[in-house]
């Protein structure tokens, strides 16, 4: 039998078993639930309101639907998650059909489309992480807390993925919590700061090899000698 046809025959039989559901399949769906369905009304805080009136009025008035991913991000930030409730209202804040708001957030992971615990934890697995042993650090995650990924912890307060590279691979193996990452971690430093998180005690972001600050070569920095030009906190917002 020719390689060609055997290949043929593989494919053939593959598509012919049953098929499964799979993760594009949990992306890409909205299921109406309790929790999330367009009967919940949502609208944003006062706060959130001048905050969106201030992202929207750097685009043109005719591109204002530019505006869709930073509104969702206020959104999701505002409720813990970007519910059809959310994607609703910014399509009619934005005058935008709701169908091209589903698009967006359907598209990108970093909307959460179903409700989170308080903390979600980002577990990077892709390969300079997994090299460097993320394996161990899903486990250590796994014993603290006892969720697997796209599980949340019974108290609500974690919830657990496992995602694709967060371009700190220099500080492999890392997590993101929220918006702070955790890095050069060993399973011991992950138990500790979940463990911290538990208690409510403040944890440090950043690096946890004691041989660096940020994530300069273990011997020491080579570039960047001079002090910083400018203070990020000049350019970045404070609320966050
Ligand atoms: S591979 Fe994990 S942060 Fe890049």
């Amino acid at each position: 039998m020719s390689l060609r046809f055997n290949f043929l025959r593989k494919s053939l039989a593959a598509a012919a078993r049953p098929s499964f559901a799979r993760s594009s399949h949990v992306l890409a769906v909205h299921r109406n639930t309790k929790l999330n369905n367009p009967s919940i009304s949502f609208e944003f805080t006062p706060e959130n309101q001048e905050r969106a009136r201030e992202v929207i009025a750097k685009y043109p008035a005719q591109y204002k639907k530019g505006a869709v991913m930073p509104l969702l991000d206020i959104g999701q930030r505002q409720l813990g998650f970007t519910s059809i409730s959310v994607m609703n209202y910014v399509a009619k804040l934005l005058e935008m059909p709701p169908m091209r708001v589903y698009e967006v957030a359907t598209f990108y992971t970093m909307y959460n489309r179903n409700p989170m615990g308080k903390y979600h934890l980002q577990v990077c697995t892709t390969t300079p992480c997994q090299l460097c042993n993320s394996d161990s650090i899903m486990e250590a995650v796994h014993e603290t807390l006892g969720i697997q990924p796209g599980e949340t912890t019974k108290d609500g307060l974690f919830t657990l993925s496992e995602v694709e590279c967060l371009g700190a691979c220099v500080n492999a193996p890392m997590i993101a919590i929220n918006d702070d990452y955790y890095e050069d971690l060993t399973a011991q430093d992950t138990k500790e700061i979940l463990t911290k998180f538990q208690k409510g005690e403040p944890v440090k972001p950043g690096p946890y090899n004691r041989r660096r600050e940020t994530c300069e070569p273990f011997s020491g920095p080579k570039v960047l000698l001079n002090p910083e030009p400018f203070n990020v906190k000049d350019f970045t917002r404070s609320d966050l």
